[in-house]
């Protein structure tokens, strides 16, 4: 619901249990007046009068106190070189060649719905009355732009969506800086919470303290990346899983970007979030508009797990699309880690028989199938098949895996091109490049210009040959290297700066044209494992193959850090050989996921052959539990380095499922266990054991589990149904 007080100047943006409150301020400078737990109304004016003595901070002479500058109060989207001295928004180059930007209010919109950010992802309604809409209009009078904000907020879930729109006026400009959000509390008791990592080591949860100055977290690798997430948090210094205000703010984007807490010398923090200005620059000539892509912000006073459950709630139902939204996903096997580059088509119908026998549902071909690859050193850009290695083609491969009873599924890497490949001998131009440098190479890889329309058309007319004539069920969609000497050949050197997002809209358009020509297949994301987990990437396929590690020991750091934002059902999962842990361990860590295998079930002992049937039961009796019920993280690897614990909880309270591992064994360690999201008032059945018990009890007391898992790499599964 959104409201606008016509006496007070203020508008007020409810969710079910959050507000957020924007000021009309004297010479019309928009005020960030609060964000926080739900209050009834709004007069928020004295508690916004931040500071009176400002630090050598210059004062708009037309405020009614030579007091007050744009440098202390709370700027609801600050500008570049106008008197607010932190880290600014939005910087435009006018036509006079400064950066000097500042807006103000002109007219607002309050309505019904959202509007769509289409070429860009964005968070979607199902029903109109979903969500409300208000859209600020605001205006630099020097130079004539004209800015507007867009606040989405949704009635039941308490997240609020922000994005900004920059319309040229006569004169021609140069976006510098354009950031989707920014928030300034008035605090900054804070801890920072980011996701940070490295290929085969996603999202490890990191926690620091805010101090003075600006501490951030970026990408300039073209890309999300694996380095660091575009999501972050905000958590007060005393807040748990389960208590204490929690922000969090997550970018639909998955190019670099920048996520930015600035705390200065008053104690407040600016929270900002948007493109990295890094190698950003957007001309606009006269009449053109440029739409900034989305954040999605999330307030609870219910702790980080609250925090976690909104996004994944969100995401649920208002991001993720297609069929396979709510569709049983099919039960997969990967042929990656079973066979390289090195297989055959009888090698892969022999796995597709034996993965039947056990129960799956689907044989991934993973890379390796087209032009001449049998290594990773040539013929990407190539997508046509290798008849040496598939003879009959993909055709006959298709036909004896389905009459098998299994369906068949695909890897390609569309933005990549081979020096060593077809592609590249026809096109040298068409690869990411600036004029008399030479191309680094990465995985014996350059990345193709996707920014071109031709390049693009080309790849998919390429991949549209393949899957409109064969029984493709399911795409994996891979992205090996980051980008470096970037630039386009069609790009004339005043726009050059606009590379960077000209290749994510391009990545965008061509996942757009596939996901809409094959609207029934299921796409996975991948980048080398998880370097593109994002919620940009969400929009296109439901689901990403979260790492290259399946180790799960090492699995529960980046499983534990990818749902700070991300649902289960997001998360690739798989099953491997990777030996160093049991089978059963395996199992329970990717049941927390997508859930399948990745391995030579072939080779597979009777006994895993039992164990994998047993799995496979257990994935089908807790899909829905675990990909639609509420996630609780008991004990976060990040505070534990023994042992760790989570669980799903359906929305109705009446069942529960816990999982505990021991990641390395303490010596007479006690092991209790509380658990967490039940009901306190249900009885629940143990259905290990039959006894029954009170949701008070097992989130109080516990679950002892001391001679239940003793050793390094055990776990245990804990089902409860409410009696
Ligand atoms: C990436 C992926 C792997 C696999 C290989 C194939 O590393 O993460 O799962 O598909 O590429 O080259």
């Amino acid at each position: 619901m959104i409201t606008y007080n016509e006496k007070l100047r203020v508008f007020k943006l409810d969710t079910k249990n959050s507000s957020y409150v924007i000021g009309v301020f004297e010479q019309n400078y928009l005020l960030n007046l609060y964000y926080g737990a739900k209050i009834p109304d709004a007069n928020l004016w004295k508690n916004a009068m931040r500071i009176k003595s400002a630090s050598f901070s210059p004062s708009n002479p037309h405020f009614p106190h030579e007091n007050y500058s744009v440098d202390v109060l709370p700027m609801e989207y600050p500008c570049n070189g106008s008197g607010d001295f932190r880290i600014s928004a939005l910087a435009i180059k006018n036509s006079d060649g400064n950066t000097v930007t500042d807006i103000r209010y002109i007219s607002h919109k309050i309505y019904k719905g959202k509007p769509s950010l289409a070429p860009l992802p964005y968070i979607y309604l199902n029903n109109y009355d979903e969500a409300d809409t208000l859209e600020i209009l605001t205006e630099d009078k020097v130079t004539g732009v004209k800015v507007t904000l867009f606040y989405t907020v949704f009635n039941e879930i308490d997240a609020i969506t922000k994005s900004v729109n920059v319309k040229c006026g006569e004169n021609a400009v140069d976006i510098e800086r354009i950031f989707s959000s920014c928030i300034d509390f008035p605090a900054m008791d804070f801890d920072f919470i980011t996701l940070y990592g490295r290929h085969a080591k996603e999202r490890c949860r990191e926690q620091r303290k805010l101090a003075h100055g600006i501490q951030g977290i970026a990408s300039k690798r073209g890309v999300s990346g694996h380095s660091q997430n575009p999501f972050a948090a905000l958590v007060r210094h005393d807040g748990t899983e389960e208590h204490g205000d929690a922000y969090g703010i997550n970018l639909i984007y998955s190019g670099n970007f920048e996520i930015s807490a600035e705390c200065d010398y008053s104690g407040t923090t600016r929270l900002i979030a948007g493109i990295n200005p890094t190698d950003f620059g957007w001309r606009l000539e006269s009449g053109e508009s440029f739409q900034s892509p989305e954040a999605v912000l999330v307030y609870t006073d219910k702790g980080i797990g609250e925090m976690s459950r909104i996004f994944h709630r969100l995401y649920t139902h208002n991001l993720i699309r297609g069929k396979y939204k709510y569709e049983k996903r099919p039960l997969l096997i990967n042929s990656w880690e079973a066979a390289y580059f090195n297989f055959d088509t009888d090698k892969l119908v022999s796995f597709a028989k034996e993965a039947k026998s056990l129960g799956i549902d689907m044989l991934v071909m993973d890379d390796g199938w087209f032009g001449k690859r049998n290594d990773d050193t040539n013929s990407l850009g190539d997508w046509f098949v290798n008849e040496e290695k598939l003879k009959g083609g993909i055709g006959e491969l298709v036909e004896r895996v389905n009459s098998i009873g299994m369906k068949f599924g695909i890897w390609y890497e569309p933005e990549m091109i081979s020096p060593d490949s077809e592609l590249f001998r026809a096109h040298p131009d068409w690869l990411v490049h600036v004029p008399n440098r030479e191309p680094s190479i990465a995985r014996n890889q350059y990345v193709l210009d996707v920014s071109r329309a031709d390049v693009r058309d080309n790849i998919f007319n390429q991949m549209y040959d393949v899957i409109s004539k064969h029984n493709i069920e399911y795409v994996k969609w891979d992205f090996n290297r980051n980008i470096s000497e970037a630039g386009s050949a069609l790009l004339p050197k005043e726009r050059s700066k606009e590379f960077f997002h000209r290749f994510i809209l391009g990545t965008y358009d061509l996942m757009d044209r596939l996901t809409k020509a094959f609207p029934d297949i299921l796409f996975e994301n991948c980048s080398g494992g998880g370097g593109r987990f994002d919620a940009g990437m969400l929009c296109y396929s439901p689901q990403i193959w979260t790492s290259d590690n399946t180790d799960p020991i090492e699995r529960l750091s980046i499983q534990f850090g990818t749902s700070m934002c991300y649902p289960a059902s997001t998360m690739g999962a798989h099953v491997s050989a990777c030996g160093r842990t049991g089978f059963g361990t395996r199992g329970n860590v990717a049941l927390w996921g997508t859930f399948g295998y990745e391995l030579d079930p072939t080779k597979l002992t009777e006994d895993e052959k039992i164990a994998v049937r047993e799995q496979i039961s257990e994935y089908h009796k807790y899909y829905d539990l675990i990909h639609y019920g509420g996630l609780y993280r008991l004990i976060d690897p990040y505070f534990d380095s023994f042992r760790c614990a989570w669980g799903f909880v359906s929305s109705d309270k009446s069942e529960a499922l816990f999982t505990a591992v021991i990641m390395r064994r303490i010596e007479s360690g006690l092991f209790i266990l509380k658990l967490a999201g039940l009901d306190k008032d249900k009885f629940y059945k143990n259905e290990s054991d039959g006894e029954i018990y009170s949701g008070a009890l097992l989130m109080n007391s516990g679950v002892n589990l001391t001679n239940i898992i003793r050793n390094d790499g055990d776990s245990v599964k804990l089902h409860f149904t409410a009696v």
